[in-house]
């Protein structure tokens, strides 16, 4: 796939809605970003030794199966660390998570182009070599180095992410399900089994299951199994960051 590296960009997100005229997929990298986004409106701190990388892919996929592909992502990343021998889990529904502290983020966006063709931008951004973070994030954030005390080769890596993303992609492009993922999923999936607060319209503790065939988080409450949204609400775990 075409790849476009970068030395210095707003957002690798943002670069790649300027290709969507070109009606082609690719993959947009940066060494640095100067305005990395996150989820919810956050930022995305995007100036060390780290990768920043945003996937451009048509898409036919209908609007319910969007989010199961950010969980294909984090499946996907957590089993590129785990040819590293690097073991991490997923706080649902997709951060990638290290001796309870945050490695990876994923933030996914869906597009419309001129030509009326759908397309998604899967941004990745993981803490490889970093070896510090500001205060404020400093508990709960970290990278590969911090946790294995290891550096690692970003190229490599990204290629190694570049092509696991890309073979669990169009598997579930074909299956247009997320069956061959589940288990695999579910077995990184750190909030199983945990007490959860869900923090939505109301907010409630509740036990973590699973997920459902949509990537809807199943929690239990009063003995009711309820499917929890991640584009409506958020989930903390009670103790520390999962
Ligand atoms: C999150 O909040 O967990 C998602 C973070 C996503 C960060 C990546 S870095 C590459 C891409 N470009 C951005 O501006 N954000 C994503």
């Amino acid at each position: 796939m075409r790849r476009i590296h970068l030395k210095e960009v707003d957002s690798t997100n943002e670069y790649a809605k300027t290709l969507l005229h070109a009606g082609e997929d690719c993959l947009v990298v940066s060494d640095i970003q100067t305005k990395g986004k996150g989820r919810r409106g956050r930022a995305w701190v995007s100036d060390g030794e780290n990768i920043y990388m945003s996937f451009l892919l048509h898409t036919e996929m209908e609007i319910s199966q969007i989010s199961l592909i950010t969980l294909v992502c984090a499946y996907s990343v957590s089993k590129v660390l785990e040819m590293y021998h690097i073991e991490s889990g997923i706080k649902w529904p997709n951060d990638i998570v290290i001796h309870k502290k945050k490695v990876c983020g994923i933030l996914t966006e869906l597009c419309k182009a001129a030509n009326d063709r759908y397309y998604i931008i899967i941004g990745i951004g993981l803490n490889v070599n970093e070896d510090r973070f500001p205060k404020e994030i400093q508990d709960i954030a970290s990278s590969l180095y911090l946790e294995t005390g290891r550096l690692y080769g970003k190229q490599k890596m990204m290629d190694d992410i570049e092509r696991e993303v890309l073979k669990n992609y169009r598997l579930f492009q074909k299956e247009k399900k997320f069956d061959s993922f589940k288990a695999g999923y579910e077995e990184r999936l750190l909030n199983k089994g945990k007490k959860v607060k869900v923090i939505g319209l109301e907010e409630y503790e509740a036990l973590a299951l699973g997920i459902d065939a949509y990537g809807n988080l199943l929690v239990e409450k009063d003995g009711k199994i309820i499917p929890i949204n991640s584009g409506e609400v958020s989930v903390r775990g009670l103790y520390g960051y999962t």
